[in-house]
């Protein structure tokens, strides 16, 4: 098993020590604005990491630059982002650029909004950065073995000057796992029918960053945090629990809500979902806490833990609550008769009751389905790839209510493409916050009321973002005309 050795080397102290002194001498936020260049290339290319650490041999990988996760992304809110994709690996690729609303021959589908990307050649993306917030990046052809092998990485969109929180730490927190052999290697069986009919491909290494932690998270009494955290596995889903912490969430996919403490007390983060956190370190110089993650009742683990450093709190008095971000440039729907009602059922994989669906035309049960290695459908159709017929059409600019229930066992987050919208109700009780998000998890036979205007013209991609599911059945498009 990959347990984690206990102590926290010196070095890490170090770093951090040099780190909280360049903030908070200056009193200026850490990440000084880096010039960004005008074009940045990024390479996808197989590679070795450390995955596992310790006494474990290195791990091959696929990997942005080589890395895993790929170098994290900066930009100011309102820049332009242009990122040269050198595609170094044996099969074709794409990036598609979760939750960022960019326009359509920049969103990375493959069939849909571009040609895939040869082995050997090379695509440029540009757009314009919109929406601040935590966002990532990954590709979106043979998904659940590209992601699988380590191929995604963060993009962080800053607020404009002084509209972020004042924190003494901005940290990131990619979230991933993989599926491991004994020998550290990755297996290899991507797309087995188990997984897409079930829970999709889980992994037994988790990591933060890329690595399974190691020795804990080296923080400082007194310091404020502010914890990105995305979930870039193809099908974990994450509730962090931070002991005797009390984290505040301020903003979910990227997008600002009031500063709230997770509901029951965990963080529950599907595949491809984000929130960022306030996180008051208000324990004592040498103590440690658990972050555990307890999505699977009887499968809880410690995922790491922070632990204090042997040094004096970096203030005396607690801080005050932060005040809400300033929120995004999004069209508030306008949920009038005008507005298109849409619902959309998701029917399927094992103790679902889906009889049959239909599969390119043919009407097909369940063990026909399984053997094409198939287990979903949407409105009875199986839809996997990335090219279909409309679910549904909206003029430009007309807002719609969309009614999605999840007619089966699972769980599944349901991603959007081009566009964020604001979630209003589950299960017919409205929520607490009507936020806005690009993914949304909904619980076994949970139905859900989102609402969005149609403002980016194209044909966009909606699907489960456990890449199994995707793969599997569950997908879709929606046409803004
Ligand atoms: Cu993060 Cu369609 O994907
Ligand atoms: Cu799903």
């Amino acid at each position: 098993s990959l347990s984690p050795p206990a102590a926290t080397g010196p070095r890490r102290r170090a770093v951090l020590r040099s780190g909280l002194a360049l903030g908070l001498a200056a009193g200026a936020p850490l990440h000084a604005r880096a010039a960004q260049p005008a074009l940045r290339v990024l390479r996808a290319v197989p590679a070795q990491v450390p995955l596992l650490g310790g006494a474990y041999p290195e791990t091959a990988v696929w990997g942005f630059d080589g890395q895993v996760p790929g170098p994290e992304l900066r930009v100011r809110q309102g820049d332009m982002l242009r990122v040269e994709l050198r595609n170094g690996l044996p099969e074709p690729t794409t990036i598609h650029w979760h939750g960022l609303r960019v326009p359509h021959a920049m969103d990375g589908v493959p069939h849909l909004t571009q040609p895939p990307i040869a082995p050997g050649a090379s695509f440029t993306y540009a757009f314009r950065c919109e929406d601040a917030g935590t966002f990532w990046y990954h590709p979106h052809a043979n998904s659940p073995e590209q992601l699988g092998r380590g191929l995604s990485g963060a993009l962080i969109v800053e607020e404009a000057e002084d509209a972020a929180p004042p924190v003494d730490r901005d940290v990131t927190w990619l979230l991933s796992d993989f599926r491991v052999g004994p020998d550290a290697a990755i297996r290899a069986d991507f797309g087995e029918v188990r997984d897409i009919a079930h829970a999709g491909r889980l992994g037994n290494a988790v990591t933060i960053n890329g690595r399974v932690p190691q020795g804990g998270f080296a923080v400082w009494a007194g310091e404020r945090i502010r914890l990105r955290l995305i979930n870039a596995a193809n099908a974990r889903i994450f509730a962090l629990a931070f002991e005797d912490h009390a984290p505040l969430v301020i903003a979910l996919d990227g997008h600002p809500v009031a500063p709230h403490a997770p509901e029951g007390g965990r963080v529950l983060l599907g595949p491809g979902m984000r929130a960022d956190l306030i996180l008051d370190m208000t324990g004592a110089p040498g103590e440690r806490f658990a972050i555990n993650d307890s999505f699977f009742p009887r499968g809880g683990y410690r995922l790491t833990e922070l632990a204090y450093a042997e040094a004096p709190p970096l203030r005396a008095t607690p801080q005050p609550a932060p005040a809400m971000l300033p929120p995004n440039p999004l069209a508030e729907p306008v949920l009038d008769a005008q507005a298109l009602r849409v619902e959309i059922a998701f029917g399927g994989g094992m103790m679902g009751g889906l009889a049959e669906a239909t599969l390119d035309g043919e009407r097909l049960g369940m063990r026909e389905l399984l053997r094409r290695g198939m287990a979903w459908a949407v409105n009875g159709v199986v839809m996997a790839g990335h090219a279909h017929k409309p679910l549904f059409t909206l003029a430009r600019g007309q807002s719609c209510i969309v009614t999605l229930r999840n007619a089966t066992a699972w769980w599944h987050p349901i991603h959007l493409h081009g566009h964020a919208f604001r979630v209003l109700a589950r299960n017919g009780a409205p929520t607490a916050h009507r936020e806005w998000r690009d993914t949304l998890l909904m619980a076994p036979r949970e139905e859900v009321r989102i609402a969005f205007v149609g403002d980016n013209p194209g044909d966009w991609m909606l699907h489960c973002h456990v890449l199994e599911h995707h793969v599997g059945g569950m997908g879709g498009v929606f046409r803004v005309a």
